[in-house]
C-alpha cells in the first residue's frame, strides 16, 4: 500500500469538497456571489469539529480564559475608535480605464498598465474593506459588519472583568463571523468576503508581554499539531515594521504550505499593545483600567492569536488528503484525526435486502448513534464501494453486520461485527458489546 505523490492536489480537494458535500459555491443556482462559500452537510461537521477542538483547547482546557459571543453589528463609534474606518483598514485599489477590472495596487508589479487588457490603469486610491449597513427602519444609524471579532472582546472587557473578576494575566476568546469586502477574493476558502475567525485577546501587564509572547507562540504551535499540521508545512514570518497593522508593534504570521500556492498566512499573532483598550476608553469615556489586588490601576496590554477557520479547514484537508493503492486499485482517502472526521463511524448491513441483517445493523447503528452522535448509515452499493465512499470523506471506521453476526454459520461469532480501519484497510472481528470501547480507543 504505497502513498502516491500529489499533483493538482488543490483542484482535487476542491472537487472532492463539492462532490461529497463539504463546500459549495455561495448562491450557486444564481451563478454564485464572489467571495462566498456555503458549507454542506460534511463541511459543517468538519467546521464544527475544528471550532469545538479549538474551544476545548483554549477555553475549556484552561483556567485563565473566558468565552464570549458578541453581536456582529456594533455601534459605529467602535470602528472609529479602533481605527478601522480610517486608512489603516484600507487596501490600495486601482481600476483599468479600458476594461474596468479592479486590482489591489500592492499586488501589481506595474501600477500603470492593466495586466488583463494592457489598458491604462487609473489613480491608486484607498478602499475601505468594511461592509457598511444601516440600522433601523429610517436607516439613520450607520453600522458595519464587523471585519474582525476582536473588537467585540475589547468593548466587553469591562463587562467580563466586572462579572468574572479574572486575575491577570487572562484572556477572552471568541469564535464568529467576520466580513471584509476583499478587492480580489480568491483561492477557494483562502480569501473570502465572509469568513469565521477564532480569536483570543490575552491581557497582560506591559512588562510581561515579551515572556507571554513566547508562551503563546508555543500554544499556537500545539494547536497546529493537534489538528494534524506537519511541522515541515509550517513557517513563522516576522512581519516587518513597515507592514505591521495599524494597531500592532510586533506580529508573527504563521504560514502554511497551501497546496498549489505555497506558504501563506494561516493565522496571525500580534502584540496589540494597549492600543484598543486605550482608544475605547478615550472614545467611550468609560474606564477600561484593570484594578489590581493592591489597588493599582493600569490599562492591560494585549497579545492576540487570531485564526481563520476556513484557512485551517483547507490546511487540515490538505494534510489529510491521501492517494494510495489498495487491492490493486487507486483509492483516495482523508486521513483525518477521529475528533475532526465528519462521521466517526459508518454502519452497514452486508446486504440491504436481507431484513434480518438490516434489523441487526439498525440495532448497532442506534447504539453507536446514542454514544457518538455523528454515525452514518450506509447501505448503498456493495461493501467495497461503501468503504471507498467512507474513505473519501475520512470516516475512521466502518462496521459491517454480516451472516456471522447472526451466528448462522459459526455460532462462536454470533453478535460480533467486522470493524474496518480506514488507513490500513485491515478488518477485525469485534463483539458488539465491546464495540463502543474499541472505537473509543481511536
Ligand atoms: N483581529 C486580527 C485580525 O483580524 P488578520 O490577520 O486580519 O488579523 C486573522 O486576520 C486571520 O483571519 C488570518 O490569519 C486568516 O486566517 C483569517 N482571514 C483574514 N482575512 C480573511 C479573508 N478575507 N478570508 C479568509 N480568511 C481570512
Amino acid at each position: 500500500m504505497a502513498e502516491k505523490k500529489d499533483e493538482n492536489k488543490m483542484e482535487k480537494i476542491v472537487s472532492l469538497c463539492k462532490r461529497r458535500g463539504f463546500v459549495f459555491q455561495g448562491s450557486d443556482i444564481y451563478g454564485g456571489l464572489a467571495g462566498t462559500w456555503d458549507l454542506g452537510p460534511l463541511g459543517v461537521a468538519l467546521n464544527n469539529n475544528i471550532k469545538r477542538e479549538w474551544w476545548k483547547m483554549f477555553v475549556e482546557g484552561r483556567e485563565d480564559m473566558y468565552g464570549l459571543d458578541a453581536a456582529i453589528l456594533m455601534n459605529e463609534k467602535v470602528w472609529e475608535a479602533s481605527g478601522h474606518t480610517g486608512a489603516g483598514f484600507s487596501d490600495p485599489i486601482t481600476e483599468c480605464t479600458k476594461c474596468n477590472h479592479r486590482f489591489r495596487a500592492d499586488h501589481l508589479e506595474n501600477t500603470e498598465v492593466c495586466p488583463d487588457c494592457k489598458g491604462e490603469l487609473g489613480e491608486v486610491r484607498n478602499f475601505n474593506l468594511m461592509f457598511e449597513t444601516k440600522v433601523g427602519a429610517d436607516g439613520s444609524q450607520k453600522s458595519y459588519l464587523r471585519p474582525e471579532t476582536a473588537q467585540g472582546i475589547f468593548v466587553n472587557f469591562k463587562n467580563v472583568v466586572d462579572s468574572m473578576s479574572p486575575k491577570m494575566p487572562f484572556g477572552i476568546a471568541q469564535i464568529g463571523k467576520a466580513f471584509r469586502n476583499e478587492i480580489a477574493p480568491r483561492e477557494f476558502l483562502f480569501r473570502v468576503r465572509e469568513f469565521e475567525q477564532m480569536e483570543i485577546e490575552y491581557f497582560v501587564r506591559e512588562e510581561e508581554w515579551k515572556a507571554q509572547f513566547e508562551v503563546w507562540r508555543e500554544n499556537i504551535l500545539a494547536w497546529f499539531a493537534h489538528i494534524g499540521l506537519k511541522e515541515e508545512n509550517l513557517k513563522e514570518l516576522e512581519v516587518e515594521e513597515s507592514d505591521l497593522a495599524h494597531y500592532s508593534k510586533r506580529t508573527i504570521d504563521f504560514e502554511y504550505n497551501f497546496p498549489g500556492k505555497g506558504f501563506d498566512e494561516l493565522a496571525g499573532f500580534a502584540y496589540r499593545t494597549d492600543h484598543d483598550l486605550k482608544n475605547h476608553m478615550e472614545a467611550s469615556g468609560t474606564s477600561l483600567e484593570y484594578i489590581d489586588a493592591d489597588g493599582s490601576r493600569f490599562i492591560p496590554h494585549v497579545l492576540e492569536p487570531s485564526f481563520g477557520v476556513g484557512r485551517a479547514f483547507i490546511a487540515i484537508l490538505s494534510e489529510a488528503y491521501t492517494e494510495d493503492e489498495m487491492g490493486g486499485e487507486t483509492r483516495t482517502y482523508l486521513k483525518l484525526p477521529t475528533y475532526l472526521a465528519p462521521n466517526r463511524v459508518a454502519v452497514s448491513p452486508l446486504l440491504k435486502n436481507k431484513p434480518e441483517l438490516v434489523e441487526k445493523a439498525r440495532e448497532v447503528f442506534t447504539m453507536l448513534k446514542k454514544q457518538f452522535g455523528n454515525v452514518a448509515w450506509d447501505d448503498n452499493g456493495n461493501v467495497g464501494k461503501r468503504y471507498r465512499r467512507q474513505d473519501e470523506i475520512g470516516t475512521p471506521h466502518c462496521v459491517t453486520i454480516d451472516f456471522e453476526t447472526l451466528g448462522e454459520e459459526k455460532p462462536e461469532l454470533k453478535d460480533t461485527v467486522t470493524v474496518r480501519d480506514r488507513d490500513t484497510g485491515e478488518q477485525q472481528r469485534v463483539a458488539i458489546s465491546d464495540l463502543v470501547s474499541v472505537l473509543m480507543q481511536s
